[in-house]
């Protein structure tokens, strides 16, 4: 038997990057860039998203999800296979979200480079809610409450701190020896004062954005100790039958979603209250490729509360994804293979 001549499969390299050669190029700011670069794409029209499909995987207590992207203008085209299994940290020592990226080549298809999706789902998931802060959470925003202090809260922290003066941050967590780690580790990396509390109502009250970044299934906090003119990222839910808001915040919200059919789709934090009865459709305002592209205003007045639900995108992944690609490339990080 003969073997087929590589004329005909035709090798070629892929580049391989791992979780630590992103750490080094990928930044909060070039994050944001490109985030919202493509939601002004995907508001355009030129962005290919089909509906992520998830399979629960039951037995194990675990989602995984498969989340292709392709945006013209942009030249991104990339999938995402991502899992979320909430009992990783104690279970096995291992993330809540573990992810690979592959990227193509939009004009031959061709394999560009496998990547790791677990650092570009944290640093894409703080970025939207950075651009989401940029357009709707007041300019002189300075204290941040965070809820849940787990890897997405990080970048949601560090993501805030790109686009707002923030001087000061109180962090929550079910676990109090966890919100103090987080609070060691983010005071020193930013440099701000952040403080471990002990009840929700601390990390609300008198602060200008607020991130829920939980793996909690019901509200984290009571939506009548929201001040006005705060501003919410909501982004740590995103099954139906979850929620880490309560149908009163967002009744007195300003609801901006990442994807109307998304959250229509997923979020439970809006599903909820529909069913409830407690808000139609037509309350959710606008998306976020709409506020960016300047289609609706973002936040109008100081006194509005505005809240930003994502349940995470592929545009958000496939942009970040090219970004770091690039970067890499010029800097001669990563390893190439070929397969
Ligand atoms: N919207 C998106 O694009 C997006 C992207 C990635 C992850 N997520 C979701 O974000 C959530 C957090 O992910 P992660 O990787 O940071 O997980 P993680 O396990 O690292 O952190 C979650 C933290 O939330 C804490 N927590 C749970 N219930 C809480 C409550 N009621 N109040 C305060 N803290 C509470 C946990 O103790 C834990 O420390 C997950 O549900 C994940 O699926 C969303």
């Amino acid at each position: 038997m003969q073997n087929v001549n590589n004329y005909y499969l035709g090798d070629y390299m892929v580049l391989v990057l791992s979780r630590e050669d992103l750490r080094r190029i990928l930044t909060m700011k070039e994050t944001i860039e490109a985030v919202e670069e493509a939601f002004k794409l995907f508001h355009e029209g030129r962005a290919k998203m089909p509906l992520r499909p998830a399979i629960r995987v039951e037995e194990h207590n675990g989602l995984i999800l498969y989340m292709p992207a392709y945006i013209g203008g942009m030249e991104a085209l990339a999938v995402k296979v991502v899992s979320v299994y909430s009992e990783n940290p104690k279970k096995y020592g291992l993330p809540t979200i573990l992810g690979t990226i592959l990227l193509n080549d939009p004009k031959s298809g061709k394999l560009l480079s496998i990547m790791d999706g677990g650092l570009i789902t944290a640093m894409r998931t703080g970025a939207v809610s950075g651009v989401a802060s940029k357009y709707l959470a007041r300019e002189d925003s300075e204290i941040a409450g965070i809820f849940g202090a787990g890897v997405q809260a990080r970048t949601q922290l560090m993501a805030i701190y790109e686009v707002r003066p923030i001087k000061k941050a109180f962090v929550y967590d079910v676990y109090p020896e966890v919100a103090k780690k987080y609070a060691e580790e983010m005071s020193r990396q930013l440099g701000i004062d952040v403080i471990p509390v002990d009840e929700p109502i601390k990390a609300v009250k008198g602060c200008d954005i607020i991130c829920t970044a939980t793996t909690s299934k019901t509200p984290v906090f009571n939506g009548e100790w929201v001040e006005e003119g705060t501003h919410i990222n909501g982004i740590g839910s995103h099954v139906p039958e979850a929620r880490e808001l309560d149908s009163t915040v967002i009744k007195r919200a300003k609801i901006v979603v990442d994807s109307y059919e998304a959250c229509l789709k997923e979020a439970g934090d809006i599903i909820i209250p529909l069913k409830e009865g407690v808000i139609s459709k037509d309350h959710i305002y606008a998306d976020l490729g709409e506020v960016v592209s300047g289609s609706k205003p973002g936040r109008i007045s100081n006194d509005e509360i505005t809240l930003f639900k994502s349940v995470g995108l592929a545009i958000q992944d496939a942009s970040t994804a090219l970004r770091a690609y690039k970067m890499a490339v010029k800097s001669g990080l990563g390893k190439e293979i070929t397969l």
